[in-house]
């Protein structure tokens, strides 16, 4: 049975520990939450037991997930290590900070570094992870096993491909949101109304998901069999090669890679 300590219950926090009991792999008393904003207290409440500093209760837990922003990384660490145990495997979620600043910070080796998106608070993500080389396989598949209640695992030997991670599936929901609004937007140019034409995008983002994931044929046949010769999809796929749509989103994600790489150095 697994005892875990979650530090830093925001958004992605949270999220675990609802995925852990909503799957069954602890209950609520083996749960501990450690979160400084007071105000969470109480909503916090149902999940485990809420604790607002890091201190000797953290001992009787075999695995810490570390999911506070990155900024407040080096003073949970600092604190973490006062407390932290040789048999505990730590798993952080802080984009940026890398396995080595982690085991240094830390003085400790167990260590998984992972990138999860949003939609794990759907149990639809999917989280890239790597280990530090001297965590044991048994809890390299332990923290899989946690980490896969939020949706999909793709484990990565080298850690640099985690900014990838962080740059394509991490970041990936907001350009998804990007071009949606985008559509919403253009729905609304042409005088439909901003529920409906959110109704409309929607719905068709959903739709072409589906069939993108049940189809048989590759994505250009799926691009084809919209777009007939001199037809109006391909007037629009015109207008996006003129003004390099492809090349603007390919870059964009190059420089979230970028950024990522850049923040793991600091
Ligand atoms: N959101 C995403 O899409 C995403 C995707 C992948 C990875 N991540 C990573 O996930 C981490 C968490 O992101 P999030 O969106 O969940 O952030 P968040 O909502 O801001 O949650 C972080 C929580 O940690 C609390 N906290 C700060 N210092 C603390 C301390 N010393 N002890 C205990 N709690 C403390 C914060 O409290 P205060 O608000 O009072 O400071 C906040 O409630 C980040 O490192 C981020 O890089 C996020």
């Amino acid at each position: 049975m697994f005892k875990i300590a979650i530090i830093g219950c925001g958004s992605m926090g949270i999220t675990y520990a609802k995925a852990f009991l909503k799957n069954n792999i602890v209950t609520q008393k083996d749960i501990l939450l450690i979160e400084k904003n007071a105000e969470a207290k109480e909503r916090l409440k149902p999940f485990g037991n809420v604790s607002n500093v890091i201190d000797e209760k953290i001992k009787g837990f075999d695995t810490i997930i570390l999911s506070t922003k990155p900024q407040d990384a080096k003073v949970v660490l600092l604190e973490l290590r006062k407390f932290i145990q040789a048999h505990q495997t730590v798993i952080s979620i802080m984009a940026g900070v890398t396995i080595k600043a982690l085991q240094q910070e830390l003085n400790h080796t167990s260590i998984i570094r992972a990138m999860p998106n949003t939609p794990a608070q759907l149990g639809m993500g999917i989280t890239g992870f790597c280990a530090a080389k001297e965590t044991k396989i048994q809890d390299i598949l332990k923290a899989d096993n946690l980490l896969n209640t939020t949706g999909k695992t793709v484990f990565f030997e080298n850690e640099e491909k985690l900014d990838a991670v962080t740059a394509l599936s991490g970041s990936g929901p907001a350009y998804f949101y990007i071009i949606v609004n985008a559509m919403i937007e253009a729905g609304k140019k042409m005088g439909i109304e901003e529920s409906v034409s959110a109704m409309l995008v929607k719905q068709t983002m959903n739709g072409a998901f589906h069939l993108m994931n049940n189809a048989e044929s590759s994505i250009d046949d799926l691009i084809k069999a919209v777009a007939s010769k001199g037809g109006t999809t391909e007037a629009a796929m015109q207008k996006f090669s003129e003004l390099n749509l492809n090349e603007a989103i390919m870059e964009g994600i190059l420089a979230a890679e970028k950024r990522a790489k850049e923040l793991s150095k600091i």
